[in-house]
């Protein structure tokens, strides 16, 4: 069976974006492969967090993994920094990988630019992110397109340190939805939607309640022109909100600008508003019901001590590949 490992950050409610580009697509993977989800913590921290908040997100973000349909009794799902091994190999891939080639990332450009101070793990992040993929021999990893960059450093860590020290990685490839893979922010179209955007309008929270939602799609910016119809270039706003409308109600993009032809933005957005509650209402009904339950807790243990079996081990082989510690069995 062929491993999949996806990892998202607590680093605030996770977005309708985090939804349609990742989490959506995990439920049915996991029919078909070895799936580990992670909650990435340590990446989490390479910008600044609150402790009380992170922990409350942490938890939170794993009662919506399970919200969402991941069955614990077919997949793993754990917090990252409860596996020590993903820093061990973290550390020994930033040692594999070059000072040029992380300033490039355009994650790293995006979220150092203008800031006073950077951390350096904000530079050092795609390397914990392949020690994440890697450790899990991973085939798969199911990501949204702004992880693409990202992807493509992991196997070229992969690579490198297959052929330098020892091939022991397998290297992974991406999958990245056909429909849905780039959410974009509600406020500014041109950017992608995201949990920490300080602009509370910019995103739907998987756990808005649902007038929030309706307000914030009501106010979503679109173009003065009034006519429902897929235009990313000339139309980014209402293109966007086709693309969700699309994705969540399993019509073609064509199907729904039919059914909006002659009508304005306010009746397409009410019902899209009505689509996106319709769809998020029963996962946050699930996800009350496990964030009161000791479930949580048991469920995140058990996935700890099976992703530490999985990850020390080639924690040990990364060692004994670079001549670390003293060599064992
Ligand atoms: N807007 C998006 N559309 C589609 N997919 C998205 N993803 C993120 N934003 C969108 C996918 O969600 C997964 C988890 O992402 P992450 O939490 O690890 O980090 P991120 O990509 O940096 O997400 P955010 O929401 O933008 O977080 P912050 O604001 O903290 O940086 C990934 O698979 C990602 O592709």
């Amino acid at each position: 069976m062929k491993t999949i490992f996806s990892g998202i950050q607590p680093s605030g409610t996770i977005t309708l974006g985090n939804y349609i580009g990742a989490m959506r697509q995990f439920v049915d993977l996991q029919e078909e492969y070895n799936c580990f989800f992670c909650i990435v913590d340590q990446h989490a921290i390479t910008v600044p967090q609150e402790r009380l908040t992170l922990r409350q997100n942490t938890k939170s973000l794993a009662a919506m993994y399970l919200a969402v349909g991941i069955d614990p009794s077919k997949s793993t799902v754990f917090i990252q920094s409860e596996v020590p091994a993903h820093a061990q190999a973290g550390w020994m891939l930033q040692c594999t990988a070059y000072i040029g080639e992380l300033e490039r990332m355009t994650q790293f450009k995006d979220k150092s630019h203008g800031k006073e101070a950077v951390s350096a793990g904000l530079l050092t992040y795609p390397p914990l992110m392949s020690a994440d993929i890697l450790l899990y021999k991973t085939d798969l990893v199911p990501v949204g397109e702004d992880q693409k960059q990202h992807l493509e450093i992991t196997r070229d860590l992969a690579d490198r340190f297959n052929k330098k020290f020892n091939d022991i990685f397998t290297i992974p490839e991406v999958r990245i939805p056909k429909a849905g893979a780039r959410v974009m922010s509600l406020q500014d179209p041109l950017k992608k939607m995201s949990k920490s955007d300080p602009n509370q309008k910019a995103f739907i929270s998987m756990l808005d309640d649902p007038r929030k939602i309706v307000k914030k799609i009501k106010s979503a910016v679109t173009d003065s022109e009034g006519v429902v119809k897929y235009d990313k270039e000339n139309k980014p706003g209402i293109s966007n909100l086709l693309s969700i409308y699309s994705v969540l109600s399993d019509k073609s993009i064509e199907e729904i600008e039919e059914m909006y032809e002659g009508k304005g933005y306010g009746d397409f957005k009410g019902d899209l508003a009505e689509v996106v509650v319709g769809h998020i209402k029963p996962i946050q009904d699930r996800y009350h019901a496990l964030m009161e339950s000791t479930e949580l807790d048991e469920i995140l243990d058990q996935g700890a001590t099976k992703a530490n079996f999985v990850a020390s081990k080639m924690v040990k082989k990364m060692e004994n590949a670079m001549g670390l510690g003293r060599k064992r069995k």
